[in-house]
């Protein structure tokens, strides 16, 4: 059943390949309809559906036809190490810090930054707060655990929880030694800091995080050493000045340490 609330913005769509049963079983999570066809009627943007042996997220906004689809990629970003541990070096492990050894990622998405900081060896833990892009990542760890690397290691994924990073960081039973916080800020230019495709369609399906005042401050507070903010080059600072700022590509980590 649709809950009442539903915005008619997503469904599930099922394409032929697969159990029926996974995608009804998925709609059924999400509170969403399930398709076996599309048509000029279906009011949605946005569709999930297993193709090429994982879950993607289709859309058509803009052009009302499907685009490609978007899964978590599992495999390193250009410039990353396929190694593990990979060597802890780059701007993004400076501004983790040399001694920190347990990483809390409140603001998961595509999970990108999460699997640099997990193929680093870093003990990590996701939070996400859409239920979608949760079944996503579901999904993607699912598939990293199956790799021949990550079996021969005897490497579990990282864990993964769906909610609010506001409630469930109070909640931790134990600080860690840092929380990376990459929340979605408004576009300021055409060549922003994440132009992929992939940060698009989220921000087309999420909009903006206008509460990410509130994350920071719930991260300062159950964090055991430092919060890291990963923002773009034009945005000010989310928690006033840092203790410690490393520049990426259109980027920065912006460092608060826990007094
Ligand atoms: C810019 S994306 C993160 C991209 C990610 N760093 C990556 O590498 O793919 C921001 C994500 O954080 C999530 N998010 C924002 N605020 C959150 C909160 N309070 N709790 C949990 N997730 C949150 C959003 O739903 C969105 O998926």
């Amino acid at each position: 059943m649709l809950p009442q609330n539903y915005t008619g913005k997503l469904a599930v769509f099922y394409q032929g390949q697969g159990t029926l049963l996974a995608f009804e079983q998925l709609a059924e999570r999400l509170g969403v309809p399930l398709y076996s066809s599309l048509n000029a009627d279906n009011q949605e943007d946005f569709f999930l559906s297993f193709s090429e042996g994982g879950l993607k997220l289709f859309d058509t906004v803009g052009t009302r036809r499907l685009s490609p689809g978007l899964g978590v990629e599992i495999e390193p970003r250009n410039g990353e190490q396929r190694s593990w541990p990979a060597p802890k070096d780059g701007a993004l492990a400076q501004a983790l810090g040399r001694k920190t050894r347990t990483v809390v990622d409140a603001t998961t998405g595509w999970g990108q930054d999460s699997l640099h900081i997990f193929r680093m060896g870093y003990d990590l833990l996701c939070i996400e707060r859409s239920p979608v892009m949760a079944e996503l990542l579901t999904d993607g760890f699912f598939r990293l655990a199956q790799l021949d690397w990550m079996q021969r290691l005897n490497l579990d994924p990282p864990r993964l929880l769906q909610g609010n990073s506001i409630d469930l960081l109070a909640a931790l039973a134990t600080q860690p030694d840092c929380i990376y916080l990459d929340p979605m800020f408004p576009p300021k230019r055409k060549k922003s800091a994440l132009p992929k495709k992939a940060m698009v369609v989220l921000r087309d399906l999420l909009g903006d995080d206008q509460d990410k005042e509130q994350l920071f401050e719930a991260a300062m507070q159950a964090t055991g050493k430092r919060v890291v903010v990963k923002s773009p080059d034009y945005a000010e600072p989310l928690g006033g000045k840092p203790s410690q700022s490393f520049q990426g590509k259109l980027l920065r980590y912006d460092v608060y340490l826990k007094g």
